[in-house]
């Protein structure tokens, strides 16, 4: 039986790691669940699941979901609740799912305390790559991908020799824009961008689907993940989304791993490593499928997977920033501040005019460049909002 912190279980990935669990009761159990505000479906989730601690971010929202619960269930709330659950003595596997940069602490928490982590909040890997290697070189800690990409990638590596691999080849399904003509992208709406073709996700990541900004923290994620260099790392548009990524080795042979877009395979997978569930979900019959695609990315239509790229060679507090300034752009696009077409301009425009001075050293360090990028990228879309 193994304990389970969920991070993030009222997310999309955290409720689809809470289907996978309810599937085999007899191999899960749930030691602690988290949200940030979502605490009636945290609340219906703990009656569920019984864990022995549940975690609400907003400390306001402390008394109505204490109230929602028998008294046997401890509730904890505000940010050091998250590490503090992430590192429980008794968790055999944490599963980090919170999104954007506010899953670095706990991830790293549950890294140091030695633990498992079935990492999907890439933006943890993408500003914290650093200390996530150091720390992982001083703990029996590991990390399981949960990204279906990275999942891929590092199901095909097993019993691979090292020194074979050529290239990590990453697909991306191009998102709901990948044909649409540029000159309309300042009039996508959020409603539009939050349709994605394959894939039922979080607001954010459905964003970052669409820019590709989400392919460029996934090259960074392979980055830290996988210890390959960003010339050894390719990304193609896969639209049907089958093959979920692909390594290339030195003789030439490709190897992929394909399956239905269903996010509770590569969850389940990181979940009963290295073992693999009789899952009961629908299957990838590839005479139904037909036809697999593949085209490169358009990098004039898609320009936030190139700053991508420029952030992760640069290293050191570059993708910090270019991940902050990421966010700040989403969330205003998302409440209509900046059009479509100005996330890319926003984020570069707020890297343009940052200058960093070494390598971080400590979360505090990632913690202060993450809020000075922050404050600039607001301030720009502030300034950029008022003007005519
Ligand atoms: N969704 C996918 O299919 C998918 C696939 C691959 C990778 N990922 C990665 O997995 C992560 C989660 O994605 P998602 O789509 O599941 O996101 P989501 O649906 O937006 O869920 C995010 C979860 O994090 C919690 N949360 C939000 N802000 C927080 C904060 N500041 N502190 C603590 N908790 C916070 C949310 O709580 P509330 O519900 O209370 O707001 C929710 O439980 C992302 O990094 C994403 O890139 C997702």
């Amino acid at each position: 039986m193994k304990n389970i912190v969920v991070l993030g279980s009222t997310g999309s990935v955290g409720r689809q790691t809470l289907e996978v669990v309810e599937e085999f009761p007899d191999r899960f159990r749930v030691l602690a669940l988290t949200a940030a505000g979502n605490w009636k479906l945290l609340a219906e989730q703990a009656r569920r699941f019984r864990p022995r601690v549940v975690v609400i971010l907003r400390e306001d929202l402390y008394s109505p979901l204490r109230e929602a619960l028998p008294g046997e269930t401890e509730v904890l709330c505000g940010e050091r609740a998250l590490s503090e659950v992430a590192s429980h003595p008794e968790a055999d596997l944490v599963v980090s799912a919170i999104v954007g940069m506010a899953g670095l602490s706990p991830t790293l928490a549950a890294l140091s305390a030695g633990k498992t982590v079935a990492l999907a909040n890439k933006e943890a890997l993408v500003t914290g790559g650093e200390l996530v290697r150091g720390t992982l070189r001083k703990s029996r800690a590991r990390i399981l991908p949960v990204d279906s990409e990275h999942s891929a990638i590092f199901q095909v590596l097993k019993g691979q020799r090292r020194r074979d691999l050529k290239r990590i080849i990453l697909t991306a399904s191009g998102g709901p824009f990948r044909t649409r003509p540029r000159e309309s992208f300042a009039r996508i709406s959020p409603e539009e961008a939050l349709k994605h073709p394959r894939w039922r996700m979080g607001a954010k990541i459905t964003v970052d689907s669409a820019t590709l900004m989400n392919k460029g923290l996934e090259v960074i994620e392979a980055h830290y993940l996988f210890r390959v260099s960003y010339d050894r790392i390719r990304v193609v548009i896969h639209p049907e989304s089958i093959v979920h990524s692909l390594v290339e080795f030195r003789d030439g042979s490709l190897l992929a791993q394909l399956s239905l877009p269903d996010m509770r395979l590569p969850i389940a997978y990181a979940l009963s490593y290295p073992e693999r569930l009789p899952l009961p979900y629908p299957r990838l019959s590839l005479v139904e499928v037909g036809r697999l695609t593949f085209e490169p990315p358009d990098p004039e239509r898609f320009p936030c997977l190139t700053l991508a790229y420029e952030a992760g060679r640069r290293g050191g507090f570059w993708p910090v920033a270019l991940n902050a300034a990421n966010e700040v752009a989403v969330a205003a696009f998302l409440e209509r501040r900046l059009s479509f077409d100005r996330i890319p301009v926003l984020i570069e425009e707020t890297l343009s005019r940052l200058s960093f001075s070494g390598k971080p050293g400590s979360l505090e360090e990632i913690l202060s460049a993450d809020r000075r990028t922050r404050a600039l990228a607001e301030r720009l879309v502030e300034e950029w909002t008022c003007s005519p």
